[in-house]
Formats: C-alpha cells, sequence, structure tokens
C-alpha cells in the first residue's frame, strides 16, 4: 500500500465519523474531533454513538492504532497534514444552508496551522463555500502557501455507509492546486489502485482489484455542484415517480410494474424509483432546498426543485388521507406503527416521513403503539413515551389490539413478518404499507385488507375502504 497520510476528521456524525473509520482502514492514521465531550468520551470508551452496518468492527479493529478521538482541533490541526471538514450544515430559515459550523472551524483551524495544509470541505455545501474558507483562513493570518482548501464530497448513505464510502461509485477531488489534488488521490490510493480490496479483511462489496472506483478530478467549484446536483437529481426522481405512482393509482396500474419498465431502461436506471410516502433524512429536503437558494441567488428559475419539494409533502398527506379512508375517524383508534427512522437500516430521524405521521395521528387523537429496530430511543427525544404514544418491543407487540398497522420505513424485517400471526394480532386485519413490502395478492389471501401505494385496489379492499370516498 502507499505512504499513510495523518488525517484529522472535524465533526464526528454519520459522514465524519464513517469517514473517519474508512480511512483508518484504508491504511493513514485519523484523529477525529468534535465539540460534543460527550461523544467524545463515548467513541473512547469504545461506544459508537450511531447505528451503521460494520462500523463498530471497523473502530474495534483500528482504536488502538489508527484512530484517535479529541475536542481539541488545535492539536488535531497540527498533527495532521489534510483537515477533512464535516460539521453538519443544517438549512436555515430562509432554505439556504447555515455554513456557521464550517466557518467557525475553518477559524479554528486557520489560527493552529503552522505547516502546510489541506482542508477539505466533505460536508454538503453550497458552492462558493470552497472560496469562502480559504478567505477565512487568509484573514486569520495564513499565508496563501501554507494551505489549500480543496472539496470531496461525500455520496455514502445512512445504513450502507462503510460500504458506500469504501466502494463508492466514483470519488470527486475538487482541487485547484496540483499539490493538494495530489496528497488527495494518494488517501484514495488504496480503492483506487484496487490493492484494499485485495487484503484478506477488506468490506466487501461492488468494487475489486480489477474494477476499482474511478476518481474523477475537478474544479473546487464543480465538485461542489457535482454533490448538490445529484442529490436533487435523486430526490426528483423519487417525487417523480410519486406521482406516477399517484396516476397508478387513478387508472388503477401498479407502479412496481411502472418503475420496472421505466428501470430496465439503462439511460433511466431502476434505482430511486421506489415509490412510497416521500423522501426525508438529514440530506435530501436540506440539499433540495439549498440548491433552490442557490439558484435563486444567482437569478436562475429552478422551479423544477420547488416541485420536487411539493410534491414530497403532498405524498405524505395523501398517505395520511390513504389511513382516513382505512379508518373514517381517528379519536381513541389504536394505529400500530412499524417504521420510525427516515429509512430502514438507519436510527436516523432527522426529517423522517414517519414521525411526520406518527406526529398527525396524535394530533387527530388516535392512539400509537410503534416499534422501530434502531430509531426508538431518538424518537422518544422528539415524541416522549405517554398513555397515547407507546413504544413496542417488537412489530406483533405494536400491532396488538390495533384498528390497523401502518409500515413506515423499509427494515428488511418488516417485510419478513409472520403474515398469520399478524393477522391473529390485529384487532382489524388492515395493513396501510407506505413502503410497498407485500404482494398484494398474498396479503389478500391471508385475509388483509391492504393498502399501498401506487397499486390497484382489490375489491374486498374496496368494499372495506371508504376508496376515493370525500
Ligand atoms: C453530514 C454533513 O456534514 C452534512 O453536510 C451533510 O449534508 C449531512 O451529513 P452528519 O454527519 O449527518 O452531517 O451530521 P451530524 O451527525 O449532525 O454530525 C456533525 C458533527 O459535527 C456532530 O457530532 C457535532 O457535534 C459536530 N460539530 C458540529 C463539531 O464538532 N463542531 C461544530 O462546530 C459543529
Ligand atoms: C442520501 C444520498 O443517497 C447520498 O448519496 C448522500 O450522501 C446523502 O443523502 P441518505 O439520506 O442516507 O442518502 O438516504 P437515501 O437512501 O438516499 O434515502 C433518502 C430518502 O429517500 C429516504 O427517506 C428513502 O426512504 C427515500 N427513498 C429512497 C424513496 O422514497 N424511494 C427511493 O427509491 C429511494
Amino acid at each position: 500500500m502507499n505512504q499513510p497520510v495523518s488525517i484529522a476528521v472535524v465533526g464526528s456524525g454519520y459522514v465524519g465519523l464513517v469517514a473517519a473509520a474508512c480511512f483508518a482502514e484504508m491504511g493513514h492514521s485519523v484523529i477525529c474531533v468534535d465539540n460534543d465531550e460527550a461523544k467524545v468520551k463515548l467513541l473512547r470508551g469504545g461506544g459508537v454513538p450511531i447505528h451503521e452496518d460494520y462500523l463498530p468492527e471497523l473502530l474495534n479493529r483500528k482504536r488502538a492504532n489508527k484512530v484517535e478521538f479529541t475536542t481539541d482541533l488545535r492539536v488535531a490541526t497540527q498533527r495532521s497534514q489534510v483537515i477533512f471538514i464535516a460539521v453538519g450544515t443544517p438549512q436555515s430559515k430562509t432554505g439556504s444552508a447555515d455554513l456557521s459550523y464550517v466557518d467557525a472551524v475553518a477559524s479554528e483551524i486557520a489560527r493552529s496551522i503552522d505547516d502546510y495544509k489541506v482542508i477539505v470541505e466533505k460536508s454538503t455545501v453550497p458552492v462558493y463555500t470552497n472560496e469562502w474558507i480559504r478567505r477565512v483562513v487568509e484573514r486569520n493570518g495564513v499565508p496563501k502557501d501554507l494551505f489549500d482548501v480543496a472539496s470531496n464530497p461525500e455520496f455514502l448513505r445512512e445504513g450502507t455507509a462503510v460500504v458506500d464510502f469504501l466502494h463508492p461509485d466514483r470519488i470527486v477531488i475538487g482541487a485547484e492546486s496540483e499539490r493538494a489534488g495530489n496528497l488527495l488521490k494518494s488517501i484514495y490510493e488504496p480503492l483506487t489502485s484496487g490493492d484494499y480490496y485485495g487484503l484478506p479483511q477488506s468490506v466487501p462489496g461492488a468494487c475489486g482489484e480489477k474494477n476499482p472506483p474511478p476518481i474523477l478530478l475537478t474544479s473546487t467549484k464543480a465538485a461542489e455542484l457535482i454533490k448538490h446536483a445529484s442529490n436533487a437529481f435523486l430526490a426528483m426522481k423519487i417525487s417523480f415517480i410519486n406521482v406516477v405512482a399517484n396516476v397508478c393509482e387513478a387508472v388503477g396500474a401498479d407502479v412496481e410494474e411502472v418503475s420496472r419498465g421505466m428501470g430496465l431502461d439503462s439511460r433511466i436506471g431502476p434505482r430511486f424509483l421506489r415509490a412510497g410516502i416521500g423522501y426525508g433524512g438529514s440530506c435530501f429536503p436540506k440539499d433540495v432546498a439549498a440548491f433552490r437558494h442557490v439558484a435563486e441567488q444567482l437569478n436562475i428559475d429552478f422551479n423544477l426543485l420547488r416541485e420536487v419539494e411539493s410534491i414530497n409533502e403532498e405524498q405524505k398527506h395523501r398517505f395520511f388521507q390513504k389511513v382516513r379512508s382505512a379508518l373514517w375517524t381517528f379519536r381513541g383508534k389504536r394505529v400500530g406503527v412499524l417504521g420510525l427512522s427516515f429509512k430502514g437500516g438507519t436510527d436516523d430521524i432527522r426529517e423522517s416521513p414517519a414521525l411526520d405521521i406518527v406526529e398527525q395521528l396524535l394530533k387527530e387523537g388516535c392512539i400509537v403503539s410503534a416499534f422501530d429496530p434502531a430509531a426508538m430511543e431518538r424518537a422518544k427525544e422528539v415524541i416522549p413515551s405517554s398513555p397515547n404514544m407507546r413504544y413496542a418491543s417488537d412489530p406483533y407487540a405494536a400491532a396488538e389490539e390495533a384498528d390497523a398497522l401502518l409500515i413506515l420505513s423499509d427494515w428488511q424485517e418488516f417485510a419478513e413478518l409472520d403474515l398469520d400471526r399478524l393477522h391473529y394480532t390485529l384487532r382489524y386485519p388492515i395493513v396501510i404499507d407506505g413502503r410497498n413490502l407485500y404482494d398484494q395478492g398474498v396479503m389478500l389471501e391471508r385475509g388483509f385488507t391492504y393498502l399501498s401505494v401506487g397499486r390497484p385496489v382489490s375489491h374486498q379492499t374496496r368494499d372495506a375502504v371508504m376508496h376515493r370516498l370525500p
């Protein structure tokens, strides 16, 4: 393998911690910096604050000599050649990205620089952020030849973050100087050369010794735009299929057949064409808003993105109407809920459409009993347990004596329920599936009234619910 690089990663969240663990896995020495003392203490003690496959194993393997945790950004900067900024970039009131954390971190790094450093933005940021970081560092008196600012956007998905990081579709490096570009290229060399994939303990995935990931060198502005444009495009794909699903419902076609047929066209591709209850998470909602805001600032009409957002809101509303069509009235009804995270495979509840729906149910007077394999602790911080909001120990406990069961996140275990047991457990055998996890024919055969997204409603189901009636 190539020369190890000393790296600091600032921000130990979903992006920063995964990046740090993976850089160590690639042979580099890494210092993770976070200003949350409790988080750093937990990490130092061997804990892992987020739910991600492979992450505990990787951190355990590397903790002894390759990964350290600290709150001291100054020392971390001085000991590192490359500093990745992976702090949050939340949405501000106007929709733009709030870059105050990035600003604060850049100033602190500047005050600690004593020899050449490359500062890399890993967080998703609007175009020109690179330029702003450069100005902040210069304003703090750092000479131009003592630093470079580069952009290395991250495309990992939560839940599969480690595999996405180590087996990326592409690695994008935006750099204006050859020196910075070369240093970043050398960090990714274990992946781009294919060497990493030949190691006995390497995390398995799509890339291999013979098909390593491609690396793309661009300007910093192009790298920033690649990230925003990619997230906005994927969100658009989801909103598109959600509207197609609504058309399918109106004409009695099956959106699963339509998306399969569309996805076989290699120009369209099959992924991110799953209809559902709308996208959520810490990225799509804020990045679509931020990208739209960037366009507005530049006087460019990108109303397409406004449509993407409003379709996404409407999708949650439509699902709620579907629940209403099955329950008629809400007050005092017992509703079982499977899934609170913004998608399966993660404990993250940020911008979760599932939580929006639960909050709406509670507002309407329902008694909710919810289960999620990983997100319940976080959900309790937003919706505490109460007589009307119960957290169940498993899917069947959530379904116990419920008037209907809602499936809101696409956890694999929700697609493999014992249907006979579920039928027996529910008060009424009504399942309203916001993720299309089940075959309609099977659900019908097993005696369920089954409503899903963008699929024709059977006669039995139509008789059982107030479908399309006001
Ligand atoms: C990331 C990216 O940073 C964001 O740009 C992207 O769009 C979404 O994913 P994420 O890793 O999910 O954010 O954020 P979060 O889990 O909130 O982690 C950020 C970490 O940075 C937290 O641990 C926080 O304590 C830390 N932080 C924040 C600092 O160390 N210093 C700060 O000044 C601010
Ligand atoms: C996303 C991007 O995929 C990733 O590249 C980027 O780095 C961060 O943002 P993430 O937010 O972890 O990743 O989740 P993702 O798997 O993209 O799902 C986002 C939302 O879209 C979820 O709510 C998910 O349920 C929904 N979704 C996704 C659909 O409704 N249909 C789909 O076909 C795909």
